[in-house]
This record gives structure tokens, C-alpha cells and sequence, in this order.
């Protein structure tokens, strides 16, 4: 295998476990990060578990010049585009950071990629499109609805992806639509480091279970869901990360813009995962219902057929895998790395 993938934000945290995945399959790659999320210890990390060095180019993508200075110097044959803004709580309060970052950022990337005849790209999308789903479980033909500014970014990329594709042939786009990642390499090194007090549910359980915070608040136990918590499509961001390989796979029978779901197509409860936590690490996690948390859709879960039957894609890991992997993880590194 000789062909050379640009990673985009490829020291987050599913970036950096897709370059794992990449290297292990003989690719090679190339990452640019601004870092603005993350540390290069995660790209020291891939090398040392990997065995495979790579170049990192420092730069962001709204540096358009840059940008171009990197198309110019590596000979890139496809694109996987993790670099972005993800929180939706900060995407109310900045908006115009998240459009600039994501919207502007993706523009300028796709602009470079057009003049150095790149046309192959892989694109992180999420549930988030949705919005709040109606009808379960989620298929890609479903109503799209973006429910916060962060939603919003990602489904005008969307739009943006699409109106290229229409525009000229030669571009293969696969936009990724993934539920909720979670988890870590089974090999502990790398995983999510979130910044400051985690928004996310994951993390924020492993981080009480390490003693670093005290207890779990669980968001609402009056939702209409067999428990009263809600449902999510937790997937290992091993199994996450394998989708993209099967992506750019898919990307050279020159298929133009697909479109697919990456989630398990099942459903945990808040409480359930609470417990598939304590089972699989035998950690007990001090937990208390409070409020629900506002924007929270009851239940979102996927359908996730179209991408096994046009990708050859399946989550294998279960939630015992994703609890234990991301303890592990939290474990080996207990403030991050
Ligand atoms: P992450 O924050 O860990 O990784 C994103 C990376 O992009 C970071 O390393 C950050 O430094 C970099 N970055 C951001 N803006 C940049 C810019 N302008 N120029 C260069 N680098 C930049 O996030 P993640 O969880 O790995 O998510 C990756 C992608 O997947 C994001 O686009 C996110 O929106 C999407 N996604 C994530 C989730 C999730 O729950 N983690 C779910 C659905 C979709
Ligand atoms: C999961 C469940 C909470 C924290 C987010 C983004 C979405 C996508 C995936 C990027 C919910 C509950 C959480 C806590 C809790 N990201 N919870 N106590 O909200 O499903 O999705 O990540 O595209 O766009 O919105 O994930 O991990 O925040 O929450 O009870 O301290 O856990 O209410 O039901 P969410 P999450």
C-alpha cells in the first residue's frame, strides 16, 4: 500500500486512533492539528504503539496559505477531516467561532484539495443532524435538523460536500454520521483527554471512578424510556475508527457523495451504562438523578444496515469492551496525557 492519507485533526481522539488503523493497514499518513484540542503526545503515542513515523504539519486550517504549503509538499492522495469544534454547550455562547473554525476551516481545506487535484475525502459528520428524532432508529434518508450551532456547522458542511459533488464528478466524498464515541485502544496509550470537566458522559464516569470528581449527576429520570434516562448509540472508537477504512475503500470505485450511519444500532440508558461500567471494571460509580439537561433528546440510536451492506462495516465491540477500555485508559493516564 503506497497511498498517503492527510489526517485533519488526526491528534484528537478519534483521530488519533484512525491513524493507528491507518498504519496498521500500511498507509501512510500525514496529520496537520493546530492542537487547539489535544497534545502531540497522542501522534508520539500512534508512533511508538505503531511502530511508523509520520509527519505532523502544526497549522490550522483557516490558514489558507498554509494549507496550500502542505498540498504543495506531501503528495496526498485522500483526506479523512476530523478538524473541528465539537462542543455544543460552547457553540451557543460562540457561534461565529464554530462557523469560522468548522465552516471557514472546511472551505479552506476543500479549496486546497481542489487546486492540488485531491478529490477523495472522508468527512466526520454526527447523529447531531438529526436533531431530534421522531421515528427510530435513525436512517440516513431520515429529516435533517440541526438543533444547536454545532449541528448547524456540521450540516452546512454537509450541504457545502454536496453541492461540490454535484458540481464535478471527479469528487468521491463519504460524509461519516457517528453516534456517540466512547472508549479507548485496548492498549491503554491513547484515548479521550477532554479539557478541564468533561461534558460527556464517559469521561465523566471514569473520571469519577478515579476519584477525580465526586459523584455523576444523571441528567432526568422522567424521559418516556424503560428507565426514565435517556438512550444513546454509544460505539468503541476502535470500531469507529475501522469505519474509515472501509470508507476510503469504498471512496475508489469513484461512488461520488455517500452518505452513512456509523453507530451500533443499540440502544443503553444512562443507567445502563452506569452499570455495564461497575460490571465490567468492578468500579462502583456514586450517581444521583438531577434535572434534565436541556436539548437532550429522549432517545437517539441508529439503523446501521446501509453501512454494512455498502461499506462492509459493523461494530463488533460491545459496551463491556467500552467500559473496560476507556477505565483502562483513564487508568494508565489519570490526568490525560
Ligand atoms: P477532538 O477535539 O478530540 O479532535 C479534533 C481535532 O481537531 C483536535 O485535535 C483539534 O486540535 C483539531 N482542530 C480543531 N480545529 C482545527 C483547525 N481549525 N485546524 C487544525 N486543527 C483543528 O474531537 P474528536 O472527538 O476526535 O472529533 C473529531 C471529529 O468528529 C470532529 O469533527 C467532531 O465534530 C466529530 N464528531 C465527534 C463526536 C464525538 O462525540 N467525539 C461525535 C460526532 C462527530
Ligand atoms: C449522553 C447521555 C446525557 C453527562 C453529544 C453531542 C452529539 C455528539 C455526541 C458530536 C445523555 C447523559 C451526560 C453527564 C448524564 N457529538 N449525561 N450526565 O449529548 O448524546 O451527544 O456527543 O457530534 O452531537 O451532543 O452525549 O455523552 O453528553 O450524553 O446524565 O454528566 O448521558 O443526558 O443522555 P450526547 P453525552
Amino acid at each position: 500500500m503506497d497511498k498517503t492519507i492527510l489526517v485533519t485533526g488526526g491528534a484528537g481522539y478519534i483521530g488519533s486512533h484512525t491513524c493507528v488503523e491507518l498504519l496498521e493497514a500500511g498507509y501512510k499518513v500525514v496529520v496537520v492539528d493546530n492542537l487547539c484540542n489535544s497534545k502531540s503526545d497522542s501522534l508520539s503515542r500512534v508512533e511508538e504503539m505503531t511502530g511508523h513515523n509520520f509527519q505532523f504539519h502544526l497549522a490550522d486550517l483557516r490558514d489558507m496559505a498554509a494549507m496550500q504549503l502542505l498540498f504543495k509538499r506531501e503528495k496526498i492522495d485522500a483526506v479523512i477531516h476530523f478538524a473541528g469544534l465539537k462542543a455544543v454547550g460552547e457553540s451557543t455562547e460562540i457561534p461565529l467561532a464554530y462557523y469560522q473554525n468548522n465552516v471557514g476551516g472546511t472551505a479552506n481545506l476543500l479549496e486546497a484539495m481542489n487546486e492540488y487535484g485531491v478529490k477523495d475525502i472522508v468527512f466526520s459528520s454526527s447523529c447531531t443532524v438529526y436533531g431530534a428524532p421522531e421515528t427510530l432508529p435513525l436512517r440516513e434518508d431520515f429529516p435533517l435538523q440541526a438543533v444547536n450551532p454545532y449541528g448547524q456547522t456540521k450540516l452546512t458542511i454537509e450541504y457545502m460536500l454536496k453541492d461540490l459533488a454535484a458540481s464535478d464528478a471527479d469528487w468521491n466524498i463519504s460524509i461519516l454520521r457517528y453516534f456517540n464515541p466512547v472508549g479507548a485502544h485496548p492498549s491503554g496509550e491513547i484515548g479521550e483527554d477532554p479539557l478541564g470537566i468533561p461534558s460527556n458522559l464517559m469521561p465523566y464516569i471514569t473520571q469519577v471512578a478515579i476519584g477525580e470528581l465526586e459523584e455523576l449527576s444523571v441528567f432526568g429520570d422522567d424521559y418516556d424510556t424503560p428507565d426514565g434516562t435517556c438512550i444513546r448509540d454509544y460505539i468503541h472508537v476502535v470500531d469507529l475508527a475501522r469505519g474509515h477504512l472501509h470508507a476510503l475503500s469504498k471512496l475508489e470505485e469513484n461512488p461520488g457523495l455517500i452518505i452513512h450511519n456509523l453507530g451500533t444500532g443499540q440502544g443503553y440508558s444512562v443507567l445502563d451504562v452506569i452499570k455495564g461500567f461497575e460490571t465490567a471494571t468492578g468500579k462502583s460509580i456514586p450517581h444521583r438523578i438531577v434535572g434534565r439537561r436541556a436539548g437532550d433528546a429522549p432517545a437517539v440510536y441508529d439503523d446501521p444496515t446501509l453501512a454494512e451492506k455498502e461499506l462492509g462495516w459493523k461494530a463488533e465491540l460491545g459496551i463491556e469492551a467500552m467500559c473496560r477500555d476507556a477505565w483502562n485508559w483513564q487508568q494508565r493516564n489519570p490526568k490525560g496525557y
